[in-house]
């Protein structure tokens, strides 16, 4: 069972919070609670440390209540398995998103490892406030998770999506909290556009978002992997837990795959690297002229190639973003590139490839193996592909 963290921001879905504890306790967890100071408007510490058979933590500097933790926010941080806000005020969401740690629950949320879950209750409109919104897209982009509002009668009267959802839903995450059974394995990442330069100001490039390598990058460090990513240009924010190796070009990722491949124990390769640069980068901006322009490309290195030949116990996995002859294609980078793994996928279909939430791969395996996913949101997608890796990292240890 696991250790919880269950922290209450002043709304007044606090009192919900109180049941969830209960519930969580029954549950057989380990459940501790901390306060704002806020929360102590809506409820009362006394509440929840019956609730949780466990001291209350409200204040940063009050003196110690657990005397072998140094630092109470750091004990806590560690302590915890899973750390629950109920509710999350937007005034709490605005300040994780913005790195603000001016109270003990706030420090705690900053220094934890621990998967991190917002249950949001607020006025319909407050929530729909593009501040706010802005903040939860940062939060969620930075791995945390949410249990969203629901639509409902609300307290100040109205009603609308600002609800919190039921506690039920909400001790739902810890029981769908992943086992850590990628424990000790060395992951190296690629993903998102490689940008090749042309002249200062203009580069070619492609569609690649970066979402499915940093979903396969983020829910192998929940599930306990050491994850070095290798990121071109993207607009998303680090996983949780991840180590971070930005690139711009297909040249300074290749660099940066040669530096860390060989202590890897599984290479994914889920970047979508420019196969050409331009010839010559020219060092002023180029000027334009009457007539049109050539542009001389020459080959960039293909990383997973030179993996291929120079991997000894690296899984290697490979992406094929294909627009047609999708399973011939994948097949024929598989066995050109010597993988063990190729994630094919129909980068043209609506649900599927460049920038989209969900994706749809079909896993290819050197053993001859096929998985068809369905349709899929990318951090399921990821965990599909992470369950498969693991099946043939077992089978090559025994
Ligand atoms: N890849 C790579 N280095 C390159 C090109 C591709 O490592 N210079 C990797 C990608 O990260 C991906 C796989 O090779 O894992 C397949 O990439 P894709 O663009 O689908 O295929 P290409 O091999 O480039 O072949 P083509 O563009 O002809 O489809």
């Amino acid at each position: 069972m696991a250790n919880i963290i269950v922290g209450v921001t002043g709304g007044i879905a606090a009192y919900k919070a109180a049941e969830l504890v209960s519930l969580l306790g029954k549950q057989g967890h380990d459940v501790r609670c901390i306060m704002t100071e806020a929360a102590q408007q809506f409820i009362t510490p006394l509440t929840l440390q019956t609730l949780s058979g466990n001291p209350v933590y409200t204040n940063m500097f009050q003196l110690q209540q657990n005397p072998e933790w140094k630092v109470e926010h750091i004990g806590l941080a560690h302590w915890a398995d899973c750390v629950l806000i109920v509710p999350a005020t937007a005034d709490f969401l605005g300040k994780v998103a913005n790195g603000l740690a001016d109270d003990l629950l706030s420090t705690c949320v900053m220094a934890t490892e621990a998967p991190v879950y917002f249950a949001p209750a607020m006025n319909d409109k407050m929530y729909q406030n593009p501040f706010v919104q802005r903040n939860i897209q940062i939060l969620r982009e930075s791995g945390y998770g949410f249990v969203d509002p629901v639509e409902g009668n609300l307290a100040c009267g109205t009603s609308g999506k600002g609800k919190m959802a039921s506690v039920e839903q909400i001790a739902d995450v810890v029981n769908t909290l992943r086992p850590q059974d990628l424990a000790g394995m060395r992951f190296v990442i690629t993903a998102g556009p490689t940008r090749e330069s042309i002249d200062p100001v203009r580069f070619l490039t492609n569609h690649s978002s970066g979402k499915m390598g940093y979903a396969l990058a983020r829910q192998a460090a929940y599930r306990g992997a050491d994850v070095v990513l290798i990121s071109g240009p993207t607009h998303l924010a680090v996983p949780f837990g991840v180590t971070m190796i930005p690139v711009t070009s297909a040249q300074q990722m290749f660099e940066a795959v040669q530096a860390h491949f060989q202590d890897a124990d599984v290479i994914i390769k889920s970047a979508a690297v420019a196969d050409y640069r331009p010839k010559t980068v020219a060092a002023q901006k180029i000027k334009k002229t009457d007539g049109d322009m050539v542009l001389e490309l020459e080959r960039n290195a293909d990383i997973l190639a030179w993996l291929g030949e120079h991997k000894t116990t690296q899984l290697l996995v490979g992406f094929a973003a294909e627009t047609n002859d999708v399973a011939e294609n994948a097949l024929g980078k598989l066995a050109r590139k010597h993988l063990d793994f190729i994630a094919a996928n129909d980068v043209s279909a609506a649900h599927s490839g460049f920038g989209k939430d969900t994706n749809q791969v079909t896993l290819y395996g050197a053993d001859g193996s096929t998985v068809a996913l369905p349709i899929l949101s990318k951090d399921e997608t990821a965990n599909r592909i992470l369950d498969k890796i693991l099946e043939k990292r077992k089978e090559q240890i025994i």
